[in-house]
C-alpha cells in the first residue's frame, strides 16, 4: 500500500511554476497576477483565502485583494468583477465562495471573464471542459488528475466510482475521467445521495474517488481489494487537544481502509494540498494565455 504524498507533489509542481515564473520575469514578462474577492468573515473562507495568497506570493505571483463587508450588496461585487474583467494587469479573478445568501452565486460566476477563470467555475469552462476542448479544470479535480498522473496510476478502462456529484468535485472529475484522453478513458459511475446499493457499487470500484463530506462514511466493506481510494473530504471536527481547536476528517475511515488499498490519500496532505497548486497553475496559463 503506497500513501499517496500530495503535499510533495503540490510542494513540486510549487517549484516547476516558481522555475516558470522566473523565467517569464527574465524574458521581461510581467508576473501573474491573481485577484482574490471575499465578501464577509467566513473563518474557514478567510483561511483559505490567505493561503492561496501565501501561496501566489511563494510562486513569485502578484495579487489584489478586495475585502467586501457581509451586507455588500449584488451590484457592487459585480462590479469589482467588471472592473478587474477590463484591467489587462490582471490574470485571474478568484472569488471565494460561499457567498452570503443575499447574493445569487450563479449570476457571480458567470459575470467573472472565463479567459480570467481561474477556479473553472464558468459554465463556459465546465462546458468546454467536458467537450475536450482547451479550458480551466477547476482546482480539486485538477489536483486529483495530477496525482494520478504523478503516480503514474493508469485510469484506462479501469471502474472510478465517484461519490458525490457537487460542481465543483463530482461532477466535473466524473466528466475527466470519462473523457477520451489520457488520465481518461475510465468507466465512471457517479453516485450520490439517492444512489441505491452504494455500498455494492463501491466494491466494484478500481478507483474510488470520495467527495460528499461525510466524514468516515467509506468503510473497508465498501472497498476492494487493490484499489486507489481518494479522498476529498475535508470536514472540520471540533479537537480541543488542537491547536486550531478543530480537526480535519476525511469521508474515508482511512485507518480500516488503507491496508486494503493499493495507493490511498491521507487527509490531511492528499488532495488537500493540490488545490492549491492548482490555481497557480491555472493562474500561470491564465498568464501565459494557454486557453484563450
Ligand atoms: N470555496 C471552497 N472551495 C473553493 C474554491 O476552490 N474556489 C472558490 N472560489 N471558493 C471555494
Amino acid at each position: 500500500m503506497t500513501i499517496i504524498d500530495g503535499k510533495q507533489i503540490a510542494a513540486q509542481l510549487k517549484a516547476e511554476i516558481t522555475a516558470e515564473v522566473a523565467a517569464m520575469r527574465a524574458n521581461g514578462q510581467r508576473a501573474p497576477h491573481l485577484a482574490t474577492i471575499l465578501v464577509g468573515h467566513n473563518g474557514a473562507s478567510e483561511t483559505y483565502v490567505a493561503g492561496k495568497i501565501k501561496t501566489c506570493g511563494e510562486c513569485g505571483f502578484d495579487t489584489t485583494h478586495i475585502q467586501l463587508e457581509n451586507d455588500c450588496d449584488e451590484q457592487t461585487l459585480l462590479h469589482h468583477i467588471h472592473r478587474l474583467n477590463d484591467d489587462p494587469r490582471i490574470d485571474g479573478i478568484l472569488v471565494q465562495l460561499p457567498l452570503p445568501e443575499h447574493i445569487a452565486e450563479q449570476k457571480v460566476i458567470e459575470a467573472i471573464d472565463p479567459r480570467k477563470d481561474v477556479d473553472g467555475f464558468h459554465p463556459a469552462n465546465i462546458g468546454r471542459a467536458s467537450l475536450g476542448l482547451p479550458a480551466f479544470v477547476a482546482a480539486t479535480p485538477a489536483g486529483i488528475l495530477e496525482l494520478l498522473r504523478r503516480y503514474h496510476i493508469d485510469t484506462d478502462g479501469k471502474h472510478c466510482v465517484v461519490i458525490g456529484r457537487s460542481n465543483i468535485v463530482g461532477r466535473p472529475i466524473a466528466t475527466l475521467l470519462s473523457r477520451k484522453t489520457d488520465s481518461g478513458n475510465a468507466t465512471v459511475t457517479l453516485c450520490h445521495s439517492h444512489t441505491r446499493n452504494i455500498k455494492e457499487i463501491c466494491r466494484t470500484a478500481d478507483i474510488l474517488i470520495a467527495a460528499l463530506g461525510q466524514p468516515h462514511f467509506v468503510t473497508a466493506d465498501m472497498v476492494k481489494e487493490g484499489a486507489v481510494v481518494i479522498d476529498v473530504g475535508i470536514t472540520r471536527t471540533p479537537d480541543p487537544t488542537k491547536k486550531s481547536g478543530y480537526a480535519l476528517k476525511g469521508d474515508v475511515d482511512f485507518e480500516h481502509v488503507a491496508p486494503k488499498c493499493a495507493f490511498i490519500t491521507p487527509v490531511p496532505g492528499g488532495v488537500g494540498p493540490m488545490t492549491i497548486a492548482s490555481l497557480m497553475r491555472n493562474t500561470l496559463w491564465a498568464a501565459q494565455h494557454r486557453y484563450y
